[in-house]
């Protein structure tokens, strides 16, 4: 007679699957190691010589920092992103600098860095927030449930990432490259660090219309957020109209506010008219 594992037994696979999904909820990315991997620690572990000399070999708390790292002031984050982003002159280089860009903590905890997707010839930019656990696993934003529902929405208005007609593609990018544990709100100084990132790309891509989708683009681009007041009212940012919309995850949270997104949709392909005309 086999024995059964009570994980495994019949009765308890739902709570395996939760336990599964809490696991990849909580950031868990890699199965099988030998070791625990705090990815939080790695670049600093990486940096420590792989053989310790027995003056070294102290544990760690006890050895003095480096009178350089002690007294080195915080680097100005913002003033290094500006710097970066305006010596990128094409979106691989931008693509390149945000990749080299430490400054920012969510980098570390991330498996991927999530620049963009679509036409870059499109003449609409959907910006969102960050991305989430689907998107930091393929590296690319909006692949999720939301992601989908996006795609179903822009659709309905003829517009899609696949389209290679500038008319009719979209291209879509995020205030923030990396995803945030647990998939929390960016923070302020996340996205002012981020911000020179998103106008040069905004600037290279050059489109004639910005859908700000949910609050941290509005707050990057408009400095306000309050997506819900905010929503479907055209504003002005970086030399071009802008729309906000509710975020698709709001929607599949609260489907009665689908009925004010295709509003919005409706008034931006009347735009878009208007635009071309
Ligand atoms: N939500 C966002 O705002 N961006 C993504 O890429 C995915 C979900």
């Amino acid at each position: 007679m086999g024995i059964t594992s009570p994980i495994l037994a019949p009765e308890n696979w739902q709570a395996a699957l939760a336990a599964l999904d809490w696991q990849a909820e909580m950031g868990v990315s890699d199965w099988l190691q030998d070791a625990p991997v705090n990815r939080y620690d790695l670049p600093e572990r990486l940096e420590r010589p792989a053989v310790e000399t027995p003056a070294q070999a102290r544990p760690a708390q006890a050895r003095p920092a480096p009178a350089s790292q002690a007294q080195a002031p915080k680097a100005d984050a913002v003033a290094i992103a500006q710097q970066a982003a305006n010596a990128a002159d094409s979106l691989d280089a931008l693509r390149a600098a945000i990749a080299a860009f430490d400054h920012c903590d969510l980098k570390k905890g991330a498996r991927s860095t999530v620049f963009a997707d679509g036409n870059p010839a499109a003449r609409v930019v959907i910006l969102g927030e960050a991305p989430g656990r689907e998107e930091d696993q393929e590296g690319l934003p909006f692949v999720g449930r939301a992601g989908q529902l996006l795609d179903r929405m822009f659709e309905a208005i003829g517009l899609s990432r696949q389209s290679a007609d500038p008319a009719s593609a979209l291209y879509i990018t995020n205030v923030l490259p990396w995803r945030p544990p647990q998939n929390r709100d960016p923070s302020a100084e996340e996205i002012a660090m981020m911000r020179p990132f998103v106008e040069r790309h905004i600037e290279l891509v050059n489109p004639d219309i910005i859908v700000a989708m949910g609050n941290a683009p509005c707050m990057t681009l408009l400095g306000e957020k309050g997506i819900l007041r905010l929503r479907g009212t055209w504003a002005q940012a970086l030399k071009r109209p802008v729309l906000p919309m509710t975020h698709p995850a709001n929607l599949l949270r609260t489907p009665a506010a689908k009925r004010e997104a295709w509003a919005d949709l409706l008034s931006l392909k009347a735009r878009l008219q208007a635009v071309r005309s």
